[in-house]
């Protein structure tokens, strides 16, 4: 496991990427090279983490460096949803050797795929069998292909720029008027809100933010929490949400806001 860096120094202190490879350093002093890093470019599940620029470039240099593959999970964040780019590994400038996929790539219908250079999957056809009782299946070739070219043709990118855009100032609004609302991060239709209780410790308010997302329920408005302290409102709706619903759901989350300021 590598640390990530967190948004507030003054919660747990100031972490560069220097701590992450300090773990690599300590592995190949003992001898333990790393086959692979697993690793998101926006962590999702760590609270939309949106990490400093080079940060991730040097873990993949120095994984590299060790012999190990990177592999970049796009499955949360893949797929269009960045809105300025198709895969978040983009916004980092990274060349991962394997992309993952899952969920959004079927749109509802089960499929995970995985993309490699050609030279790991050679690696990988040396005689070896592989076997998996559903991969490869025509049906769910023909959704993931269809997906494809519907975030393409209808522009879905394009529109979580927009309207993603719409909603993260909305947000940024929103932060200027409740002091619990710390951060607003991310990029496209991959946003996060950190709600905390104090501005000094930046502690997270895990009541709080569960309140919100059960409130935002009674609107209609599907939310959940992320973040190691649950306290980060994951707003990533469907591709195809437009600029009404945009302001249909920040009006709602004001006034859910306000009812537990
Ligand atoms: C970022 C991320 N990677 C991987 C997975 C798991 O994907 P799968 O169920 O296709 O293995 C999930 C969610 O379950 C996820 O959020």
């Amino acid at each position: 496991m590598l640390p990530l860096p967190d948004s507030f120094p003054q919660r747990s202190g100031a972490l560069t990427e220097n701590a992450a490879t300090a773990v690599l350093d300590a592995l190949e002093a003992e001898g333990r090279l790393p086959a692979a890093l697993f690793a998101e470019t926006m962590p999702g599940c760590g609270g939309q983490r949106v990490l400093p620029d080079g940060f991730l470039a040097n873990i993949y240099r120095r994984v590299h460096e060790l012999g190990g593959i990177c592999v970049a999970d796009e499955v949360q964040t893949g797929l269009g949803r960045m809105g300025d780019y198709w895969w978040s590994f983009e916004t980092q400038d990274l060349l991962p050797d394997v992309v993952t996929m899952g969920k959004p790539v079927g749109n509802g219908h089960p499929l995970a795929a995985v993309v490699t250079s050609e030279e790991v999957a050679a690696r990988f056809d040396s005689g070896m069998e592989y076997f998996n009782t559903f991969g490869g299946n025509p049906v769910s070739c023909a959704a993931g292909l269809a997906v494809l070219d519907i975030i393409e043709d209808e522009g879905l990118r394009q529109n979580a720029l927009k309207v993603g855009g719409r909603m993260k100032r909305g947000l940024q609004t929103l932060a200027e008027k409740y002091d619990f609302l710390a951060d607003v991060r991310g990029r496209g239709l991959f946003l996060g809100v950190e709600i905390v209780e104090d501005r000094e410790k930046f502690r997270p308010d895990r009541q709080r933010s569960h309140e919100i997302v059960e409130a935002m329920l009674e609107y209609g408005v599907m939310l959940s929490l992320d973040g190691p302290g649950h306290n980060v409102l994951k707003i990533k709706p469907p591709m195809v949400v437009d600029l009404a619903d945009a302001d249909e759901f920040l009006g709602k989350l004001d006034r859910v806001l306000a009812r537990t300021a």
